[in-house]
């Protein structure tokens, strides 16, 4: 692997577009999730799936790609936690379904932990050295709550406030706390195609008059505008007409405009779509090369609001992305098919997304 496994130029005006080789080899994939995916962070669950005091719930980080099992747990003092759920005795789960008590018991050969983590006791350990230890301790995941959401990181290069923090003055001001799940509004899917197909297809604009006719309707094109941020960047759709609109207050950067969408990346793969009436969050789950699950959860704080504007038909504007998602897989292994150029009015966030890549792909 060289030193640029990318080989994208810092500028955009020279830059061409990643290797095919990026997509197509297996290889790659495997080193994404270790260096890029395990080092950043993903939604895991509901706030809603927070347990109450004294008692904790299994939940997998990313199943099928990071697929680590964890536990989250919340002790007397209220404090939700999330930890390992793999016995650091010989590897057994520890909880395979939400349990009571302010005890965790290993159920393969009793080995006990507190709701913190901390190896309590173990049958038939007298005169094991040095036994009890912090090794012998669950290991503790970086965990944050933002309103309906919770995200987690095995091993962050950053912390979740440089992650998140910098969408605060745009998007800040939103009721996430009171957005609520909405199930009958959510689903999950499969496309065939690599995951980093579709968060390029997410992170421009450029194709909305060409791929979304209906959806260009609702927005501005001329006034369409990305910003990047270290580890996301936002694209900021103004509506057009007076169809159901945000209205920031005047400490956003977005003060006097009627905005129709935002549509945030939060690397890797966490996507952002907020409309007046709420979030739909879209998890970007690669399973294989050419396998990529989506998750689409939806959390409303504005029901009256559902349903009209840029988000009027959210699921014709999917079908269309995955056509033209599924057209450049199709076309990945063509071998005519030369590195790209990118816009540099219309396609910086994308640049910018294949730069983070390469760096977390450099990082030993
Ligand atoms: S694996 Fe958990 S106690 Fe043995
Ligand atoms: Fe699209």
């Amino acid at each position: 692997m060289e030193a640029d496994p990318l080989d994208v130029d810092a500028d955009v005006r020279r830059a061409r577009t990643p290797k095919p080789e990026f997509y197509l080899d297996p290889a790659w994939h495997e080193r994404v999730l270790e260096r890029v995916f395990a080092r950043t962070w993903h939604w895991l669950a509901d706030a809603e799936l927070a347990p109450s005091s004294g008692r904790a719930r299994p939940v997998t980080l990313a199943p099928g790609s990071l697929g680590e099992p964890l536990l989250l747990t919340r002790g007397e003092g209220g404090e939700l936690r999330a930890l390992s759920n793999v016995c650091t005795h010989r590897g057994a789960l520890i909880c395979d379904s939400a349990s009571e008590g302010n005890v965790l018991r290993c159920p393969y050969h009793g080995r006990r932990f507190d709701l913190g983590g901390r190896c309590l006791s173990m049958p038939e350990f007298e005169g094991v050295e040095g036994f009890p230890s912090a090794a012998d301790d669950l290991r503790r995941v970086a965990l944050a709550e933002h309103g309906p959401m919770l995200f987690a990181s095995l091993a962050p290069d950053h912390g979740f406030d440089a992650w998140f923090g910098p969408l605060a003055p745009y998007l800040g001001h939103l009721p996430f706390a009171s957005a609520r799940y909405d199930a009958s509004r959510s689903r999950d899917f499969e496309v065939a195609a690599h995951w980093a197909l579709y968060c390029e297809n997410f992170l421009e604009g450029f194709h909305i008059p060409y791929v979304h006719p209906a959806l260009a309707k609702t927005v501005d094109y001329a006034d369409y505008r990305t910003e990047l941020f270290p580890f996301a960047s936002l694209q900021i759709g103004v509506a057009r007409g007076d169809d159901p609109a945000l209205e920031p207050p005047k400490s956003s950067p977005d003060h006097g405009r009627r905005i129709a969408g935002y549509y945030a990346l939060l690397f890797p793969s966490t996507l952002l779509n907020v409309y007046p009436w709420g979030v739909s969050l879209n998890v970007v789950q690669p399973l294989g090369p050419a396998r990529t699950r989506v998750r689409f959860r939806t959390y409303v704080w504005d029901a009256t609001l559902l349903g009209r504007g840029a988000s009027g038909d959210l699921a014709l504007v999917e079908f269309e992305d995955e056509r033209v998602v599924a057209s450049v897989q199709s076309a990945l292994a063509a071998r005519l098919r030369p590195r790209g150029r990118y816009s540099p009015t219309r396609e910086s966030g994308v640049h910018h997304f294949h730069r983070l890549l390469s760096r977390f792909l450099t990082i030993p």
